[in-house]
């Protein structure tokens, strides 16, 4: 039997990117998937496909993670068919806009600020008492190395994945004794949608970000997140940082067009 045949998988963020590339992932491996994000449509294909490849319950929730009345009710919801989640993926997350401080939007700041950390915050919460229940859970935050470096242009994304490595770290402290593993992934750059949101649907300005090296793919990072999942049950990954071989750190990375 696999290691995740029959777990609970609370993916938020799975409609694109890594979220959607875990969905997969862990339906490959046998569990069973609880999804969100915004768009119900992306969700809805997801799904399907899910349930027409692998054996596994599938269920997908239209939720805004800055919502914290909606993600209580959702999580209830939930609850009332999963008596434990085995894994909550907190991966729903943005970039908006890439300007020097002076120039930066302040609705951006907030959308990074209620998703990024808020977001988080609402959903750990609302998970946690099951974990806690059930004395076992595994919660895998998606960080950044934007959360162990600031660079130029990125005061508040950076800002808001700091507080995603402080709430990782703190967290795990606060529930050590209710053998609950508590683990962040760390990428660089990943090309997902990520660099097409942060420039508000510029397609071409996103290709840029990506050109002349080869990005780390959505799967690469749910192969990883598989990887601190299936670790013997007395093994935690506190941390994991992952980059593209050709980039450095947030500064330097080797284009071949350089
Ligand atoms: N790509 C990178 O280079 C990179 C590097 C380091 C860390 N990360 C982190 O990895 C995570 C996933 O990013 P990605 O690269 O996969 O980006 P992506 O392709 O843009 O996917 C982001 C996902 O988050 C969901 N989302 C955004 N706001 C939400 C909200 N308020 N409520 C619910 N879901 C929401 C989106 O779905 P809807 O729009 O349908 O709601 C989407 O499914 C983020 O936390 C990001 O900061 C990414």
């Amino acid at each position: 039997m696999k290691k995740l045949e029959n777990k609970n998988v609370f993916i938020t963020g799975a409609s694109a990117g890594i979220g959607k590339a875990c969905a997969y992932a862990f339906a490959n491996e046998g569990s069973n998937i609880i999804m969100c994000a915004r768009r119900k449509e992306k969700l809805e294909k997801i799904a399907d496909n899910i349930k027409n490849d692998f054996n596994v319950d599938v269920d997908y929730y239209i939720l805004d993670v800055t919502d914290q009345k909606a993600v209580e009710e959702k999580v209830y919801e939930l609850s009332k068919k999963y008596s434990n989640i085995d894994f909550l993926i907190n991966n729903a997350g943005l970039a908006k806009g890439l300007n020097k401080f002076p120039d930066d939007k302040i609705d951006d700041w907030e959308d990074m600020i209620d998703t990024n950390i808020k977001g988080l915050l609402y959903v750990t919460k609302a998970v946690l008492p099951i974990m806690i229940k059930n004395n076992a859970g595994h919660i895998i935050n998606l960080g950044s190395i934007a959360g162990h470096e600031a660079y130029p242009k990125g005061a508040v994304y950076c800002a808001t994945k700091f507080a995603v490595d402080a709430i990782t770290k703190s967290l795990r402290m606060d529930i050590l004794e209710n053998n609950i593993k508590v683990t962040s992934i760390d990428p660089g750059m990943v090309e997902t949608e990520f660099s097409e949101i942060r420039f508000y649907g510029d397609k071409e300005r996103a290709k840029q970000v990506y050109k002349g090296l080869k990005p780390l793919t959505a799967e690469d990072i749910a192969e990883t997140i598989i990887f601190c999942a299936t670790r013997p049950e007395h093994v935690n990954i506190n941390e994991l940082v992952i980059m593209p071989k050709s980039q450095a750190n947030a500064f330097i990375s080797y284009r071949k067009n350089d």
